[in-house]
This record gives C-alpha cells, sequence and structure tokens, in this order.
C-alpha cells in the first residue's frame, strides 16, 4: 500500500494536526500510535475521507478524497471504528445484507450468501440471527469486521478495534485481523495495543501534539530515535 500525505494541517478550535507530511509504499499494515488526544482519530478521519482538512493533501494507493470523489474513494476502503456502529434494530446478518442491497445493488439472494461466508469466517455461524444487543463484544466487533469487509475493500482502517473488549476477546479480534493480513488484505490502524502493533504492523507513525515525531519500520519501538517515543515506550511498556 502507499501513503502519501502532504502537509496536512487540520484544526477544530484549535490546531489538532499540524503541518504533518510522510510517504510510505510497500508495508501492508502501518499503526497510528501515540498519546490519548494526540490527533490519532483524526489522522484516521482524513485518510478515510470522512473529513476533510483545511491545508495539504492525503492520497491512499493513488486515490484522493475530495467533496466530489467521496463516495467513490469510500467505497475502496472498509471501517471498524472504536466502538462497533452496527444498526441495533437488525441482525449481524442484515446487517451487512442491507448494505449489499443498497450500496452494491446486489439481490437478496446474492447478498445474503455473501453474509454468511463472511459471517462463517468470522465464527459468528451461530449468531448471524441475533441483534447486536444479545451478542458479546466481541461478537459484535467481528461483526462489524464482517460487515466491513463485504464490499471487498483491499484496505482496511481501523479505530482501536479491540477498545471496547476483554482481553480474551481482544484476542479473539486481533487473531481475525492477523489471519486477513495473511489473506492480502492492507490495514491502517489506531491501537493502544503495542504487543499487537509490534507482531503486525510492518510500519509505526507515532504521533505526539500533532506532529509525527517518529515513524519507521517497526522495529523503531524497540529503539526509538526520539526522546518522544523513548519516553512514551517507557510509560507505556510493561513488559
Ligand atoms: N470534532 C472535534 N471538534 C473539536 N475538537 C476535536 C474534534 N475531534 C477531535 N478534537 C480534538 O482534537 C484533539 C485530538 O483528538 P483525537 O480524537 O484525534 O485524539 P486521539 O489521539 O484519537 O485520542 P484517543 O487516544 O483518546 O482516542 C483532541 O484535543 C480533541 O479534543
Ligand atoms: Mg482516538
Amino acid at each position: 500500500m502507499k501513503i502519501s500525505i502532504k502537509n496536512v494541517t487540520k484544526y477544530y478550535d484549535k490546531k489538532v494536526l499540524d503541518d504533518i507530511s510522510i510517504d510510505i509504499d510497500g508495508y501492508s499494515a502501518v499503526a497510528i500510535i501515540g498519546l490519548s488526544g494526540c490527533g490519532k482519530s483524526t489522522l484516521l478521519r482524513l485518510i478515510s475521507g470522512i473529513e476533510f482538512p483545511q491545508g495539504g493533501e492525503i492520497h491512499i494507493n493513488d486515490w484522493k478524497s475530495t467533496k466530489e470523489t467521496k463516495r467513490e474513494y469510500q467505497n475502496q476502503l472498509g471501517f471498524v471504528f472504536q466502538k462497533h456502529n452496527l444498526f441495533p434494530h437488525l441482525t449481524l446478518k442484515q446487517n451487512i445484507t442491507v448494505i449489499l442491497e443498497k450500496v452494491k445493488g446486489q439481490s437478496k439472494e446474492e447478498a445474503e450468501a455473501r453474509a454468511e461466508e463472511l459471517l462463517n469466517m468470522l465464527h459468528l455461524h451461530d449468531e448471524m440471527d441475533k441483534k447486536p444487543a444479545k451478542v458479546s463484544g466481541g461478537q459484535a466487533q467481528r461483526a462489524s469486521i464482517a460487515r466491513a469487509l463485504s464490499t471487498k475493500p483491499s484496505l482496511l482502517i481501523m479505530d482501536e478495534p479491540t477498545a471496547s473488549l476483554d482481553p480474551i476477546l481482544t484476542h479473539e479480534v486481533l487473531m481475525e485481523i492477523k489471519h486477513l493480513k495473511s489473506m492480502g488484505k492492507d490495514f491502517i490502524f489506531v491501537t493502544h495495543e503495542l504487543n499487537f502493533v509490534k507482531n503486525f504492523a510492518d510500519y509505526v507513525i507515532f504521533i505526539d501534539e500533532g506532529k509525527i515525531a517518529e515513524h519507521g519500520e517497526t522495529n523503531i519501538l524497540n529503539n526509538p530515535s526520539t526522546d518522544k517515543l523513548k519516553a512514551f515506550m517507557k510509560n507505556v511498556s510493561y513488559d
């Protein structure tokens, strides 16, 4: 995957991302890490084309999101958010078929076959006819991964996909994500699970107060060159 971010600046009431630039090519799992409030989710929203920067440009695999191309751009991506955003009144299966029928124009049969295939792959065979409130947090999160995959995106964007899960469910979801990587999907993701970053990410972007303080192949976590990343690793590592 190719990520090119040029002089991106994002303000809300204050500056959140301050003239960020990075060019990377050839990595399939890119992690964005940093302290709470540093701007990770904001950067992910810009990369997702959900919001736009006030300055600068973002290209992912030569795709660029503008107000005109937003829909086309987003069709190439799958999203998984911190809290699953499944429709509460629909079953897990219907959460997927509704997208395939309405957005992709698939027939009911086609959409159901695809939904079942994905839910089976994520070990949700027995849960597919339940509504989100009737399944565990990990199952709901796996269903949102299934939904993100339903449109066959090559790139998944995930913001703390395990944040609401206990350690066992976290493990379960992370194993699924690893499996998807082995199937050739690309990922840009935010997580606080540094052990997962260490054994899953190929590349790490460390953000500090709205700037990229350090970036490089994942090994930088074991051998940081900036004081900021050194301090971050010292404060968050327990191993
Ligand atoms: N829609 C918004 N309106 C105003 N301020 C915002 C908005 N979204 C984010 N911010 C501010 O931007 C800063 C960065 O927020 P962001 O959500 O990107 O942080 P984060 O690194 O994802 O943090 P966390 O690890 O806690 O999720 C914060 O100070 C936040 O208050
Ligand atoms: Mg966040």
